[in-house]
């Protein structure tokens, strides 16, 4: 038996991937549930039926990789599921995000998520998984979305060529593509200078729908999962329509 290690499992998506973990039947005896919010990871021990530790880290600080990595060969511990699911995003243009939110975007989607799947690619064993909560922003370059949508261009990059690398090991790598998700993501994107500069939420997806299907696809090893029939189709769109229609149309749907 091994242990899942679940990052941004405080809120939202993340918690939701630790209630349904259990139903998935994959090998894991305890989760380590990973976010700054330490009172919300306890509460999650009873939702679930899967012995839970509450790992309380800052994950855009290099010292919480590093204590991670530590606990890792501490513990001895093999890991059979990791899901980075730990990210946030800010609405608005250049000017309406301060510099360190545009950097901490980077910090925790991009920097974080290489540096914790770093540490615990040593401590899998064949058939174990990935999970990177990525976006159908990655298809796409998004104005008043930039750096965000940036950054899960990056998350779905970098798991697509380490699901390759990682094919000999037997060891696969899902990026997980929702579209809104009715979550507190919302909360942190409209702290900005512009609350207002995204508004329209189409086809807005639930917490329960996403999980459940990022932990099938996890489980079919996967390498790309698009979740929903009109983000299939986005994604399609994107592929074929010049970028500048695509962001002005994009552009259009916010006025
Ligand atoms: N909601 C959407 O519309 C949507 C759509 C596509 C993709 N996503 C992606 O889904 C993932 C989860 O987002 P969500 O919608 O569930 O939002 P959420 O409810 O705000 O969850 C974000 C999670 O990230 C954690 N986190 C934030 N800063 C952190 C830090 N410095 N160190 C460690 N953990 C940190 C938060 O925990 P603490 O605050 O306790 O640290 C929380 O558990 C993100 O990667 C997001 O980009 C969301």
């Amino acid at each position: 038996m091994s242990i899942a290690i679940i990052t941004g499992a405080s809120s939202g998506i993340g918690s939701e991937f630790v209630k349904q973990l259990k139903n998935y039947a994959f090998d894991v005896d305890e989760i380590w549930a990973v976010a700054r919010r330490e009172k919300l990871l306890e509460e999650l021990k009873s939702k679930t039926d899967i012995p839970l530790r509450a790992v309380a880290l800052d994950l855009t600080k290099t010292e919480s990789i590093n204590a991670l990595e530590e606990m890792l060969k501490n513990e001895g511990k093999e890991v059979g599921v990791l899901i980075n699911c730990a990210g946030y995003g800010k609405f608005g243009n250049y000017e309406d995000i301060e510099n360190a939110e545009a950097l901490g975007m980077i910090d925790l989607n991009c920097r974080a998520l290489v540096g914790v799947t770093n540490v615990v690619i040593p401590f899998m064993k064949r058939d174990s998984k990935i999970l990177q909560v990525c976006s159908i922003s990655s298809f796409q370059p998004l104005p008043l979305m930039a750096v965000y949508a940036a950054s899960k261009v990056f998350v779905l990059n970098y798991s697509r060529a380490l699901s390759v690398e990682l094919k000999p090991r037997g060891i696969t790598v899902t990026a997980l593509c929702p579209g809104w998700v009715d979550t507190p993501f919302f909360a942190t994107a409209t702290k900005t200078k512009n609350p207002k500069a995204v508004t329209k939420y189409t086809f807005m997806q639930t917490t329960e729908r996403v999980a459940t299907q990022g932990l099938k696809a996890m489980k079919k090893g996967r390498m790309v999962s698009i979740i929903g029939g009109q983000n299939k189709i986005l994604y399609v769109l994107n592929k074929i329509l010049p970028v500048k229609i695509v962001m002005n149309t994009w552009l259009k749907t916010q006025k």
